[in-house]
C-alpha cells in the first residue's frame, strides 16, 4: 500500500537575532514580562530594510530539503505553501516560489490555514498522494511577519510573539506493507471565531480597500484576543489529540514525540500536563524562534530530525491551533 512518506527536511530562518531586550527601544516591555507568560527569549527577523519574503526563506529551506531527500527540483509534482504572510496580496508564493526553483509548470497551491498551515497542509499531500494526482509533493510553511507588526507599545502584545522562518519537507508516496507514513489526521475549523486572532486590511469587505485613516487606527496590524485563544488552545490540543490517537488506534504512550504549533510555551506546558506527557516527549524551541506560524512545525521536526531525537521507527504526532480558527493534528511514523 502507498504510504506518504517524509523524505528530507530543511529549515531556514534569518540572521538577525532580535532579543527580548532589544525589542524594548520600541515598546514598553521587559525581557522579564516576555520569557514569563510565553518561554521567548529571542525571534530571527529578516533585514528591516525589506525586500525578503517567505517565498525566499521558503526557497532556501526546500534546496536543503530537496538536497537531503535526494531529489532535484525537476522531481516536484506539487508544490503546497502554507503561510498567512504572503511575498505579495496575490499571486500565492507557492507561484513565487515555484519560479525560484527554477521550475517551469509544475503547480503550487497556497493554503490560508494560518498556525495549522503544516498540519492541513500534510493533510492535503497525503491526499493528494492516495488519490494518484501527485506523487512528490514539496511542503513547505513560510512566514515574514516582522514587517507587518505594530513595534509600538499599542501592539506589544502580539509584537513579541512573532518571528520569521521558513521549514520545508519533501513528501513521496511510496509502496510499503509496514504501518508507516501518515497513520490518521483530523482537521477542525470553527469561524465562529474568526475575530479572535486576525488582520483585518487590506479587507474588500470595504471600499476603498484600506484608507489613512484605517491605518492610523492599526487596524492593518494583527488583532489577538491573547487570553481566549491561550485557553482555547490548551483545550482543543488536548482533545485534537485524544481525536487523532483513536483514528490511529495507538494511545498517548504509543507517541515518542510530540511536536507541537510554538505559540507559546505555556501553552505546550498546560497541554502536556493536561495529557500527563513525560516533558521530554514534547518538542519546544519557541525560546530561540517566537512563534513562526507555519513554519514552526517543520522547523522544530527538522531540528529533531538533526538532533537525532528522531530515528527510523519513531511515532511522531504533529498537532496545532491559529487563526480560523482552525486546529488539527496528525500521526506520523518515520520507516
Ligand atoms: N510587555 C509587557 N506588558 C505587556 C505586554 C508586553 N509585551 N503585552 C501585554 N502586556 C500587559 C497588558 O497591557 C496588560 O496590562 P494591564 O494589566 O495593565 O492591562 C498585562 O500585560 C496583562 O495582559 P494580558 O493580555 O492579560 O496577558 P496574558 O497573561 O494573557 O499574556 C499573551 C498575554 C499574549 C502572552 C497570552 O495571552 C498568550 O500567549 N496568548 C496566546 C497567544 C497565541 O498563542 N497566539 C497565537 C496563536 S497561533
Amino acid at each position: 500500500m502507498k504510504q506518504t512518506m517524509i523524505k528530507g527536511t530543511g529549515r531556514y530562518v534569518p540572521p538577525r537575532v532580535v532579543t527580548n531586550h532589544d525589542l524594548t527601544q520600541w515598546m514598553d516591555t521587559s525581557d522579564e514580562w516576555i520569557r514569563q507568560r510565553t518561554g521567548i527569549e529571542e525571534r530571527r527577523w529578516v533585514s528591516a530594510e525589506g525586500g525578503i519574503g517567505p517565498s525566499d526563506l521558503g526557497l532556501q529551506a526546500s534546496k536543503i530539503a530537496l538536497n537531503r531527500a535526494e531529489w532535484t527540483h525537476e522531481d516536484v509534482d506539487l508544490i503546497i505553501f502554507a503561510t498567512l504572510s504572503p511575498d505579495i496580496y496575490f499571486p500565492g508564493s507557492g507561484c513565487l516560489l515555484q519560479h525560484k526553483l527554477g521550475l517551469d509548470s509544475t503547480p503550487a497551491l497556497d493554503i490560508r490555514q494560518q498556525c495549522t498551515g503544516f498540519i492541513y497542509g500534510l493533510t492535503l499531500a497525503d491526499a493528494f498522494i492516495r488519490s494518484g494526482h501527485a506523487n512528490r509533493i514539496l511542503l513547505v510553511g513560510a512566514e515574514v511577519q516582522s514587517t507587518a507588526i505594530d513595534l509600538s507599545t499599542r501592539g506589544r502584545d502580539i509584537a513579541v510573539l512573532f518571528g520569521d522562518g521558513a521549514g520545508a519537507a519533501c513528501l513521496e508516496g511510496v509502496e510499503t506493507a509496514e504501518a508507516a507514513g501518515v497513520l490518521a489526521s483530523a482537521l477542525h475549523a470553527q469561524g465562529e471565531f474568526a475575530n479572535i486572532l486576525m488582520m483585518e486590511l487590506p479587507s474588500h469587505k470595504l471600499n476603498p480597500i484600506i484608507t489613512e485613516e484605517m491605518v492610523r487606527a492599526g487596524r492593518h496590524y494583527p488583532f489577538m484576543d491573547g487570553r481566549t485563544v491561550f485557553k482555547t488552545a490548551v483545550r482543543k490540543l488536548a482533545q485534537v489529540t485524544k481525536e487523532v490517537l483513536k483514528k490511529a488506534n495507538l494511545t498517548v504512550e504509543d507517541i515518542d514525540f510530540f511536536i507541537p504549533h510554538q505559540a507559546n510555551l505555556r501553552i505546550n506546558q498546560a497541554f502536556a500536563k493536561l495529557l500527563n506527557l513525560p516533558e521530554e516527549k514534547v518538542i519546544n524551541n519557541i525560546q530561540r524562534y517566537g512563534n513562526t506560524t507555519a513554519a514552526s512545525i517543520p522547523i522544530a521536526l527538522d531540528e529533531a530530525i538533526e538532533r537525532q531525537c528522531i530515528q527510523s521507527k519513531s511515532t511522531v504526532l504533529f498537532l496545532a491551533l491559529g487563526a480560523g480558527l482552525t486546529w488539527g493534528a496528525v500521526v506520523y511514523r518515520f520507516l
